[in-house]
């Protein structure tokens, strides 16, 4: 029997949780999307993708893909709340009578806990940064001291046991403190943490910005140091609009930095009240991280490093550093402004970033402590201890095997595909399956905004369509970007080249293969094959982890069949 759209009159679920009040709410919304990824990942892809080429692609995902998603997924998470639903296996249960849905649902808890694995870790990294600009431990130290700090802290071939025991450290008292605010609940914890870190965030914020845009640094020739990398960053570059590798690149960090496509949103949204706003909340929430990402993530990170290092030695450590850059070089950079103000700055800079990461993690918990309290009756305490428990085991590879690609698979995997593909699948399921007249309806019931009628052709035909040429584009995305060449490969017979990046590539390992067929050193290949088992292995965990869940979604399933508790 399939499940049916029918309700039941009483919530089935013993989860009583609702948020404190409609700042709090929006607070914790905003904390939610603002994370790590404003102030480390977009400005590594800005400087990445060529700077002001980025930003237009950019916002336009950001209208026409990031901001429909927050509507779509605030008004699933409302509805799915009203029949007591709070993960999203069976809000999207309720929104259609086909029982496959609840499968594809399974993507909002497993991106969760994959994620959470691995962004905890970096978060654990902040915590102990703040620490150490306290404890004054880059006092003195040049570049490159920091940096080689920063290899030892993640243990990059150092130590001779291969653990990292700092780095451990802080993980579990990252993860303690997680699992103890998660414990007291929404109104009681996660609420009261955004109250305090999203203000806090904005000061430092607001004061790093201040001193990256009035630098004055040399290294440029400008008065200015800070104005070259806002230059950069800012002049926009038509061009790049005919760049599928800069629209992938743009709709990514879209996804990523608003928490769409995740099923944390529906999570929070499904404790909004009945008759309560969404229209306006996802819009202020949403809002508030676009602020965030493109006025304090671009003043800082970029115009104080190119400030001091020139924007191509910055371009060269975010071709090879990544997510690490902030941790590389900053440190350092801010001793440049004299002991007291660099080791205030140091704290500002990952007290903020500590600040930014918290609030998203909490966020990755709810939705698999909303499944276990719904379906299976499990207190929020004990629903919070497992949280932390399962990203503990899953977090551990990640933390000690770092340097084997671990976490960059999680990242790629968790952080960047399930993304795409979830919000596909949810997207066709509001705007044609459920349908536009009664999604349309669900977006504005209760609303204090008036949705532009526009949108409602967007998301039925312009968001689903952006969201399969997306798609697409990561599957098959032929080598540098180059589609022309890739046709004319597959008519002169030498084939579709595919970019090493692309999903199926990935599969393949075809970019470590190709340095493997590259090289004669022995040492090398021998690494690089290791290298290729670790992160099949770290595949095979997730998809453990994916299949464990939809496995409890099964049993729930049934559970719920037997108790005559249809969704
Ligand atoms: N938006 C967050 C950031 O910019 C990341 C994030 C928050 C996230 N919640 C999530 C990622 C849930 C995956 C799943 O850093």
């Amino acid at each position: 029997m399939s499940s049916s759209t029918t309700t039941t009159t009483t919530s089935p679920s013993t989860n009583t949780e609702s948020w404190g009040s409609r700042v709090g709410l929006i607070l914790a919304m905003a904390g939610n999307a603002v994370g790590l990824g404003n102030f480390l990942r977009f400005p590594v892809q800005a400087v990445q993708n060529g700077g002001g080429a980025f930003i237009i692609p950019y916002l336009i995902c950001f209208l026409l893909m990031g901001v429909p998603l927050l509507w779509i997924e605030w008004s699933m998470g409302r509805f799915g709340g009203k029949h007591g639903h709070h993960s999203t296996p069976f809000i999207l249960d309720t929104m259609d009578r086909r029982s496959f849905w609840k499968y594809i649902g399974v993507f909002g808890i497993f991106t969760n806990i994959a994620v959470a694995s691995y962004y905890c870790y970096l978060e654990s990294w902040t915590m102990s940064y703040v620490f150490h600009s306290v404890a004054g431990t880059f006092a003195g130290m040049d570049q490159g001291q920091v940096a080689s700090f920063f290899e030892k802290y993640v243990d990059v071939g150092v130590s001779t046991t291969g653990i990292p025991y700092e780095a451990v450290i802080f993980f579990l008292l990252c993860l303690i403190l997680n699992t103890w605010i998660l414990s007291k609940g929404l109104s009681g914890g996660v609420e009261k943490a955004a109250k305090i870190g999203m203000p806090l965030l904005i000061l430092f914020g607001v004061f790093l910005a201040y001193k990256g845009i009035t630098l004055q640094a040399g290294k440029e020739g400008a008065l200015f140091g800070g104005s070259v990398g806002l230059n950069f960053l800012w002049t926009p570059q038509f061009d790049s609009l005919a760049n599928p590798k800069v629209w992938l690149a743009a709709a990514g960090q879209i996804f990523f930095t608003l928490s769409v496509g995740m099923g944390t949103i529906q999570c929070y949204a499904s404790y909004v009240s009945k008759k309560d706003d969404i229209a306006l909340n996802a819009m202020s929430a949403g809002w508030m991280n676009e602020f965030v990402e493109v006025v304090l993530g671009s003043a800082i990170l970029i115009p104080i490093s190119v400030g001091y290092l020139g924007i191509d030695r910055v371009i060269e450590l975010t071709a090879s550093g990544g997510l690490g850059l902030g941790f590389r070089t900053m440190p350092f950079l801010f001793s440049q402004w004299g002991t007291f103000i660099g080791a205030f700055a140091g704290v500002a800079f990952f007290g903020l970033l500590f600040f930014a990461g918290i609030t998203s993690s909490l966020a990755m918990g709810t939705p698999w402590m909303g499944f276990m309290q719904d379906e299976f009756k499990w207190t929020r305490e004990k629903a919070a201890l497992s949280f932390g428990i399962i990203v503990l085991i899953l977090g551990l590879p990640t933390v000690l095997f770092f340097n084997e690609g671990v976490f960059d698979e999680y990242d790629y995997w968790a952080g960047t595909v399930s993304l795409v593909v979830f919000a596909l699948a949810e997207t066709i399921l509001f705007a044609w399956v459920f349908g536009m007249t009664k999604g349309w309806k669900e977006i504005n019931d209760g609303a204090d905004l008036k949705v532009p009628s526009f949108y409602k052709f967007v998301i039925k035909w312009i968001t689903p369509f952006l969201l399969i040429f997306v798609f697409v584009g990561s599957l098959i995305g032929p080598a540098g970007g180059d589609w022309g060449a890739a046709f004319a490969g597959l008519g002169n017979g030498e084939g579709w080249n595919l970019d090493n990046g692309s999903i199926i590539a990935q599969l393949m390992n075809k970019g470590i293969k190709q340095q493997i067929a590259a090289t004669t050193d022995s040492a090398l290949v021998e690494s690089l094959e290791s290298r290729i088992t670790y992160i099949n292995g770290a595949r095979l965990l997730l998809l453990a982890v994916f299949l464990t869940a939809a496995y409890l979604v099964f049993v729930a399933y049934k559970k719920r069949i037997r108790e005559g508790r249809f969704s």
